[in-house]
């Protein structure tokens, strides 16, 4: 029998892309989400992509009935993908407490019912904003957790301390956190992708809209920074090699093979690209001009980050492999579907 997994935000970018690899890999997967940021339609484009629909439930995860009615019709759940959470890093400024509420009560649900359940394990969305500037790229997993510079960010590190003492204190699950850098692209077939809302503050969407004629020109936010071509630096990780790294994290975990009850992974490429160089990947891959600004800083921009992703090729046996120009190519191709729809 097909091993149940949950997943969290299922219909959401990631976690859409992570559904397609699990359901291929054999997984049976559930997903609760309540569409804050995303849209039933996403069912269809999974199933189209792997000829199976996943079940779905409509609810919050920070509502404990719901949780528990979902667990009861599904008791034979074995892992939690947990990618459910707000993600906006300005609006986290605007908006603190809807972040501190949505991203952390959703995660202690979770953990608090995994036992009773007889759930094994959670594989946790973190990010590389819990790095902060690096002192030095590529940045490894053992690098210091810097103060957070948003709220978003704020829950992600919080995040990361409730799964460590909720084991240390004796807590029968375990939990492998994942830390993504610039995740962009789309699945091949271009069914799935990221939605935009409203005016995409994130480059790559913001980009293939405007190389679409929806906006005018993509600005890009300083070419001053003490970088090679003066803009700032990132590790732009493919989608769907981050939605395989899931599957293989599920497998380590449900098998036992993790060495420590808690273990944390950096998923990028470790090769950083300018925002220049991806302007230019973009336009070299799919032939199609962006036209483009300097102009100045964003505020509380990273300079310069990308990683290390030894532990993550070498321990999990996963490495990304996807070539930025594919990738290009892939959310290319997922901006013409959304504008023929
Ligand atoms: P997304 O917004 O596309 O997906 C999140 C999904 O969760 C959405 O479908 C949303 O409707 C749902 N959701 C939010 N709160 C919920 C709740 N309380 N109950 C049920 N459903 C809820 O975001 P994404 O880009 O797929 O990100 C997935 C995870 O990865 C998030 O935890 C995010 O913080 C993390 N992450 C994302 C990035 C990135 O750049 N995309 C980088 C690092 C980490
Ligand atoms: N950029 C531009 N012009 C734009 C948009 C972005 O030049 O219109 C630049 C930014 O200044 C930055 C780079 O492109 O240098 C990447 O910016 P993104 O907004 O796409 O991504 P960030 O690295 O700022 O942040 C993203 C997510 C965060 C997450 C972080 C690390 O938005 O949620 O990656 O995972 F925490």
């Amino acid at each position: 029998m097909a091993t149940k997994i949950l997943v969290t935000g299922g219909t959401g970018y990631i976690g859409s892309h992570t559904v397609v690899e699990l359901q291929n890999a054999g997984f049976e997967v559930v997903i609760i989400d309540n569409l804050s940021n995303s849209n039933i339609g996403v069912l269809d484009g999974i199933e189209q992509i792997t000829g199976i629909r996943p079940a779905f439930v409509e609810g919050d995860v920070c509502d404990k009935t719901t949780l528990n009615a979902l667990f009861e019709a599904h008791s034979d759940i074995k892992g939690i993908i947990n990618f459910a959470a707000s993600k906006a890093v300005g609006e986290s400024v605007e908006k603190p407490l809807k972040y501190y509420s949505n991203n952390l009560v959703s995660l202690i649900n979770l953990l608090d019912m995994m036992p009773h359940y007889g759930v094994k394990g959670i594989v946790f969305s973190s990010s590389c904003t819990v790095y902060g500037e690096p002192d030095v790229n590529p940045i490894d997993e053992t690098a210091p957790i810097k103060v957070a510079t948003s709220p978003y960010g704020n829950t992600k590190q919080i995040s990361e301390e409730i799964i460590n003492d909720y084991i240390r204190s004796g807590a029968a699950i375990k939990s492998i956190i994942l830390r993504y850098f610039n995740p962009v692209g789309a699945h091949p077939s271009a069914l799935i992708g990221e939605l935009p809302n409203g005016v995409p503050n994130n480059l790559i969407p913001y980009l293939t809209q405007t190389a679409a004629g929806i906006r005018k020109q993509l600005t890009v936010f300083g070419n001053d920074y003490n970088t090679p071509d003066g803009s700032c630096i990132r590790d732009f990780i493919d989608v769907v090699d981050l939605a395989k790294a899931h599957v293989v994290a599920m497998r380590r975990m449900l098998e036992n093979d993790q060495t420590e009850a808690v273990e944390v992974f950096n998923l990028g490429t470790g090769r950083g690209l300018s925002v220049l160089e991806l302007i230019d990947a973009f336009q070299r891959a799919t032939g199609v001009a962006v036209p483009y600004v300097i102009g100045e800083r964003r505020a509380g921009d990273i300079e310069q980050i990308w990683a290390e992703p030894t532990k993550a090729n070498t321990v999990l046996g996963w490495r990304a492999e996807m070539p930025i120009e594919d990738t290009m190519r892939h959310a290319w191709a997922w901006q013409l579907h959304l504008q023929n729809k």
